[in-house]
């Protein structure tokens, strides 16, 4: 008998075609009624759980008699209560590596959009304010050149590190739990303790995990320790910065300004940041290209496939629930 999944976000038609081909697959649909209710009563008889984005722990999954799996389609696994997923044996997946070089290109793009005021200076341009040369008031920050501060030099970290250090000739620091000697020889990044590189960096991007170590890991003593003309950039989980801390800071001039995909509450509706013309806002995008987000989908599948049919998942988190 075929075994049940339930898609706990959108998921793309491709994705359903081929969980098809091995199960029954439910997919909840506004156009048929509550979304929440039809999930529920899906919950009971799901073998597998595939999406993005939901809260699963021990109040969403105490219904959930026949989990095996939850195949995450991203590669931070915040969302999910790891302790629990082990004492029932659960199977937690995540996506990683497909999505390191876009999430890299957006980590880029906030470090530009940043510095030279690009979405700033768009919505002035459209505005008709352009009536003569820009005066020195709009002008920007360099990017080529300056320190590049990277929090947290995993796989993400380093792809970022590459395009500042090859494409912008800008000397690397870097802060974390351990030293990564490989990195350091292939970057000429120098390892720094993470007051060090705040002091140091001229721009300062967040790469870190969500974890209760790394939440609030930066607040405002950490933005005190920044360079006025520094820029803070977060595409890792929103909670790591204090971001009533950081509002703060950029409403003072503490900081020069600030590139995020992340907050501490998401979507992000309203926000004393959507009224600072240095905070650059996005929409947690890091990995939102079509390409990348296929191979996220396509990934998160080979993973379910595998652990629904008996073979260990290629991205097993928990590998000791493994049997
Ligand atoms: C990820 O894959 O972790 C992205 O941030 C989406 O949540």
């Amino acid at each position: 008998m075929k075994k049940n999944v339930l898609a706990f976000s959108r998921v793309t038609p491709a994705t359903v075609e081929r969980l098809q081909q091995d199960f029954n697959v439910i997919v909840p649909d506004a156009r048929q009624g509550d979304i929440a209710a039809q999930f529920n009563e899906a919950l009971p008889e799901a073998h597998g759980l595939i999406g993005v984005g939901r809260k699963l722990g021990r109040d969403q999954l105490e219904g959930a008699g026949k989990l095996e799996v939850v195949s995450s389609i991203s590669v931070g696994y915040d969302n999910y209560d790891l302790a629990y997923f082990n004492e029932r044996g659960i199977a937690l997946t995540n996506t990683p590596d497909v999505l390191t070089e876009s999430t890299a290109d957006l980590a880029f793009s906030l470090v530009m959009g940043s510095a030279r005021r690009v979405a700033e200076l768009d919505a002035w341009t459209k505005a008709g304010n352009w009536q003569a040369t820009i005066a020195p008031g709009h002008f920007g920050s360099d990017v080529h050149g300056k320190t590049l501060g990277i929090v947290g030099l995993g796989n993400i970290g380093a792809a970022i590190a590459r395009r500042g250090r090859f494409g912008f000739n800008m000397p690397v620091v870097y802060s974390g739990n351990s030293r990564k000697p490989q990195l350091e020889q292939e970057l000429g990044a120098q390892f720094r303790s993470l007051d060090q590189l705040l002091a140091e960096a001229d721009f300062v991007v967040i790469v870190v995990p969500l974890s209760e170590a790394t939440r609030k890991l930066i607040s405002t003593r950490e933005l005190q320790l920044m360079k006025p003309s520094a820029f803070l950039i977060n595409i890792a989980r929103g909670p790591v910065v204090d971001e009533a801390a950081l509002v703060e800071a950029l409403r003072s001039g503490t900081i020069r300004g600030a590139g995020l995909d992340v907050y501490e509450k998401e979507p992000l509706r309203e926000s004393p940041l959507f009224q600072l013309p240095n905070a650059l806002t996005l929409p947690h995008i890091g990995s939102a290209t079509a390409e990348t987000r296929a191979a996220m989908a396509s990934r998160a599948v080979d993973n379910l496939r595998a652990a629904l049919l008996g073979e260990r998942p290629q991205d097993l988190v928990n590998p000791q629930v493994w049997k």
